[in-house]
């Protein structure tokens, strides 16, 4: 069978993937594909290895042909994947959240906070300068964490890494979920809150949701608002989740003291106020960027493409429901 990789992975898991014995075309280009190239490479495949730049639509997946079987996304999210058009079609998705790719995003997420409440990049930076004149009580002040209260919204697998964290800096963490788990509440001695109480009430946000409808721009003016005055604010999962003219509002007012920022609204675009404030800690979408985690999420892609062109139903499926009924 025909299987497209639309940018070549680091490490070696597409090796696996070439010695299968299918036909395997990955693409030439080593940079996102523009949708020509993308409707070209799909075109007549049984199966497609995605990114989370490759935006595949129904449109996109008709005109694949209606061979294709499988889109693997090389990513925990696949809002680039219109999942709805997939299942009409019944064509199975899968995606990549292994625990090595969740504690990735957690590490980076607690690299943000440090970075922004001991303003490591800013003292970075005038060290580097040669600006250091020796020690002084004023220079670089920053805030604390022992005591401070972390607010996770969406305490799904990554939210609950971020959250188990906090305890070895003496942090109260609150979260919201669509239901209170008091489970895992008694395991790690943290507490339910409702969305507005938890933007009342932290210090730190940090947002763990998947981009949907519902939580598109749901850090908006409004959300700013209810923050409390001087925290800061985290994002780790999507881009649009927040709306960034209201975050640079928000900022510049003081009402948020910092932002730490590894998604951004219109990727790869970065909105050029944030790019101007010291305040702001902005990192390239790398947050699942280890060895260990992209060898994973290599090992899951494939894996799912093997297992779903040979019958065997795929432990990664985020539309399960499709599955006795798909494209065979
Ligand atoms: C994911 O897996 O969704 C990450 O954003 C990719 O790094």
């Amino acid at each position: 069978m025909k299987i497209f990789v639309t940018r070549k992975l680091p490490g070696k898991e597409l090796e696996s993937l070439l010695a299968s014995g299918h036909e395997v075309v990955v693409s030439e280009f080593d940079r996102p594909l523009a949708p020509a190239e993308l409707l070209e490479g799909l075109s007549g495949v049984d199966a497609v290895l995605s990114l989370l730049s490759d935006k595949i639509d129904g449109e996109v997946m008709d005109a694949a042909g209606p061979q294709l079987k499988i889109i693997s996304n090389y990513a925990v999210g696949f809002d680039n994947i219109d999942v709805a058009a997939a299942s009409e079609r019944k064509i199975v998705v899968t995606n990549t959240p292994s625990d090595a790719v969740n504690e990735a995003v957690a590490e980076h997420t607690w690299a943000l906070i440090l970075s922004l409440t001991r303003r490591i990049v800013e003292a970075d930076e005038v060290v580097k300068r040669g600006a250091y004149k020796g020690w002084e009580p004023g220079i670089f002040l920053g805030m604390s964490l022992v005591g401070k209260t972390l607010g996770i919204i969406g305490l799904g697998r990554i939210g609950t890494m971020t959250a188990k964290r906090a305890a070895g800096f003496g942090m109260k963490v609150l979260y919201t979920k669509r239901s209170p788990d008091p489970e895992i509440e008694k395991e790690l001695g943290i507490t339910f809150a409702s969305q507005d109480d938890l933007l009342a009430q932290s210090d730190i946000v940090s947002l763990h949701v998947p981009l949907t409808d519902e939580t598109r721009h749901m850090m908006n003016r409004d959300a700013f608002a209810k923050m409390k005055e001087g925290s800061y604010i985290v994002n780790t999962a999507r881009g649009p989740i927040i709306d960034e003219h209201d975050l640079v509002d928000a900022l510049r007012s003081g009402r948020i003291k910092g932002a730490g920022l590894d998604v951004f609204d219109n990727e790869p675009n970065v909105n050029p106020e944030l790019i101007g404030m010291e305040n702001v800690v902005l990192t390239p979408h790398i947050a699942s960027a280890t060895w260990e985690a992209r060898d994973a999420m290599g090992t899951q892609a494939v894996s799912a493409i093997l297992s779903t062109l040979s019958g065997t139903k795929p432990e990664t499926m985020v539309n399960p429901e499709i599955w006795d009924s798909r494209r065979t």
